[in-house]
């Protein structure tokens, strides 16, 4: 052994003797075993913790120039794109980094339903993801208020506002969250708190608590099949390979890929037509001067069009037949009277309220539904099968469906809800919804295909 060989071993003893290091890294990294069929759909997890540091680091710049004042903010952004050195790029390194957060956690949670990760015994992994999204929803949101543009302005003036159709507590309720009457410096302080230290430390604490579910029960995979049933005279899994250095050489390859792709369109054209960086949000915020269309930002736009949708036609035409079917079918499909009785009150209820209550409510309502019913998901699934390989065609069917109904209501949220848009968007809201709602039955009844013993693998 040579003298430095010796000394490193020496001294990673030293820490071992006082700190798990070379334990943590065997248990999670070297000893760690993850099947060795993972393909393109198993890079958007590592791509998402690199987009989290990406997005702390260039914040810590921003904040470093940025001024959480309504006369300062918007000349404080400006001053960062057009003098701090480098400004410019950590700007647009950071908003290009908040669009591709979405996207690849998007793609991250389409594959869960590809493979049916979010099934047993990872229901817990999969709900600490959906509070992950909904953090990161709230993070994207009050970063949006910061740079003080037009559309930051009245954009959080809309989206706040919508708490106000919460009956009896909704008005003070709306005003609590801005601290003032109106969107104002109070909002755009308490927003900056947050979105700089509170939600990305419960961001940073979620995503680890993610990662030690995930090493708990073991990484799904593209066939479905748990390979910890299958172990050699070590215990080791069959089908698994060392996380590293195979996934973390694999893991380099794709966030190389994805780093050109990001810094293209950093560099390039970082509004990405408007996706990005809405025009509105180079005009500083005028309370007197509405945006002519106020939408958010794309990956906010299919739960938007679905609050739109949600006209009182939508609550006559669509949603009380759409109550009644379901309830009919539960009644019929259940054997337990309790259960029956159940769907039977909370079915005349709905119907009362869709009476008595004003569209707007029922459009919050949906709109949180639209997030919850993700909570549920492990539950609705009731295929014999994980992966999207073994089932029939009725689930790929419905996938299908409801990843084209989430693309069109997140395009049509972007357009004026009229005409034939508006249609639209009605029967996309359909199609979403009945996607979870009939996930019971068509997963029940879908014609599934032998699983093989072990995962295949070319
Ligand atoms: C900041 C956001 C997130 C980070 C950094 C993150 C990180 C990761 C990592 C590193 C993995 C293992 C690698 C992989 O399977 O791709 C993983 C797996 C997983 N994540 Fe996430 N994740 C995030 C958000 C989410 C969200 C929003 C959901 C769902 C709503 C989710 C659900 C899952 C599931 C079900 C698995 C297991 C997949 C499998 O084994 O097939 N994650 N996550």
């Amino acid at each position: 052994m040579n003298t430095k060989a010796g000394a490193w071993r020496r001294l990673l003893g030293w820490v071992d003797d006082r700190y798990p290091l070379s334990e943590t890294w065997e248990a999670h990294l070297s000893k760690y075993y993850a099947p060795k069929n993972f393909n393109f759909w198993y890079y958007f997890g590592s791509l998402a913790l690199v987009v989290l540091v990406l997005q702390i680091l260039t914040g810590i710049f921003l904040t470093m120039h940025y001024k959480p004042d309504t006369g300062l903010a918007f000349a404080s952004v400006e001053y960062i794109m057009r003098d701090v050195d480098w400004g410019w790029l950590i700007r647009y390194l950071h908003s290009t980094g908040a669009s591709l957060f979405f996207v690849v956690v998007y793609l991250h949670m389409f594959r869960a339903f590809l493979y049916g990760s979010h099934r047993n015994p990872r229901e817990l992994l999969w709900i600490i993801g959906v509070v992950i999204f909904i953090a990161l929803m709230a993070e994207a949101f009050m970063g949006y208020l910061l740079p003080w543009g037009n559309m930051s302005y009245w954009g959080a003036q809309v989206i706040i506002s919508l708490f106000d159709a919460i009956p009896v507590v909704g008005p003070g309720l709306a005003e609590w969250i801005r601290g003032d009457f109106v969107v104002a410096d109070a909002t755009l302080n308490r927003f900056f708190a947050l979105h700089v230290v509170a939600v990305p430390l419960v961001l940073i604490m979620l995503v680890f608590i993610h990662i030690v579910a995930l090493h708990k029960v073991g990484s799904n995979n593209p066939d479905g099949i748990e390979i910890k049933k299958k172990k050699d005279a070590r215990g080791i899994p069959l089908d698994g390979i060392p996380f590293h250095p195979y996934y973390t050489v694999k893991d380099i390859v794709g966030t190389t890929v994805f780093l050109i792709v990001f810094t293209v369109i950093a560099f390039f054209i970082p509004e990405l037509w408007g996706w990005f960086l809405e025009h509105d949000n180079f005009i500083p915020a005028n309370i007197l001067q509405t945006p002519q269309e106020i939408k958010p930002l794309w990956y906010f736009t299919p739960f938007y069009s679905i609050l739109r949708a949600t006209t009182s036609d939508m609550v006559a035409w669509g949603l009380t037949p759409l109550v009644i079917v379901m309830a009919a079918l539960i009644i019929f499909s259940v054997k337990r009277a309790r259960t029956r009785l159940v769907t039977s009150a909370i079915a005349a209820l709905l119907l009362i309220g869709f009476y008595f209550i004003e569209a707007k409510v029922w459009g919050v309502v949906l709109m949180g539904l639209a997030l919850g019913a993700f909570f549920l998901v492990p539950w609705l699934d009731r295929s014999p099968v994980k992966s999207i390989r073994y089932r029939g065609w009725m689930y790929k069917t419905a996938l299908t469906f409801f990843t084209i109904a989430f693309i069109v209501l997140g395009y049509l949220g972007t357009k004026p809800p009229s005409g034939l848009y508006s249609l639209l968007a009605k029967i996309g809201l359909v199609i979403y919804f009945l996607f979870f709602l009939l996930m019971p039955w068509y997963t029940t009844f879908d014609k599934t295909k032998p699983v093989p013993e072990r995962v295949t693998w070319k």
